[in-house]
C-alpha cells in the first residue's frame, strides 16, 4: 500500500533522532477503524507486530469487546520505531527504555501515516492518546476532556518536508479519540470510563 521508496525517506528523515527498529502499519485497504497509537515499543520493534507487547493485550481486549478482529481494523502509529533514552536500572546493566517521541519525530514520519489514510479512507480514526491526538488535530486537550466523543474535522497532514509545518486536509474525517491502553496499565481505575467509551463506538460500528 505505501511505497517502499516513501519508507526510506521518512526512515532518513528520523536518522538524527534515537529512534531503533520499524514497525509496518497493519490491515486490510478498506478497513472498518483506524487505530493510531504513539511508537511501537521494544516487543514491537522484534516482532513487527504493532499492540503485541503489553499494552497490545488491553488493545486485544478493546477488540474484543467492540466484537472485531485485527482482520476488520488498520493498526498505525504516529511514529514507526521505538524512541528510546538509555537508563540504568540498580545494580543492572545501563538498558533502552521507551519514552514519548518529540515534534521532529513525529514529523520524519507524518507522511506515512498520511498516505495511510488517504490509501485507506478510513470512516473513523481512533487516535489512542495524547500523542495521536496531537498529530492529527494539532492540539493537546486533557484526555479526559476529548476521550469518548465523536469529532468531525479536517485533520493535519504534513505540508513542508523541510520545516515540519502541517496544513489541514480539505475532507472531514470522523474522530473518535480514545484512551491508550497503556494508560490502564498505569490507571487501573480509567478502565470502567474506557469501557463506556467502547460502547458509544460499538453503537456507531453498526450504522457503517
Ligand atoms: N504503542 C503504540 O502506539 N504502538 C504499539 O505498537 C505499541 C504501543
Amino acid at each position: 500500500m505505501l511505497s517502499e521508496d516513501l519508507i526510506t525517506q521518512c526512515k532518513l528523515r528520523l536518522e538524527p533522532f534515537a529512534c531503533e527498529g520499524f514497525v509496518y502499519g497493519a490491515g486490510p485497504t478498506r478497513p472498518l477503524l483506524m487505530f493510531v497509537g504513539e511508537a511501537p515499543g521494544e516487543t514491537e520493534i522484534n516482532n513487527g507486530i504493532p499492540f503485541s507487547g503489553k499494552a497490545g493485550r488491553y488493545f486485544d481486549h478493546y477488540l474484543e469487546h467492540l466484537g472485531i478482529t485485527r482482520n476488520d481494523i488498520y493498526i498505525t502509529s504516529s511514529v514507526r520505531s521505538r524512541p528510546y533514552k538509555w537508563g540504568k536500572p540498580h545494580n543492572k546493566p545501563a538498558r533502552k527504555y521507551n519514552r514519548t517521541p518529540n515534534q521532529k519525530e513525529i514529523a520524519a514520519h507524518a507522511p506515512i501515516l498520511d498516505a495511510e489514510i488517504e490509501a485507506t479512507k478510513p470512516p473513523i480514526i481512533v487516535p489512542m492518546g495524547r500523542i495521536a491526538y496531537w498529530r492529527l488535530l494539532g492540539s493537546s486537550p486533557k484526555m479526559e476532556e476529548l476521550t469518548g466523543t465523536f469529532i468531525h474535522s479536517p485533520i493535519r497532514r504534513l505540508d513542508d518536508w523541510e520545516k515540519n509545518t502541517y496544513d489541514f486536509t480539505p475532507e472531514i474525517y470522523t474522530i473518535f479519540p480514545l484512551y491508550h491502553p497503556a494508560a490502564i496499565l498505569y490507571k487501573r481505575s480509567l478502565e470502567t470510563v474506557i469501557y463506556t467509551h467502547l460502547n458509544e463506538l460499538k453503537s456507531a460500528l453498526k450504522n457503517i
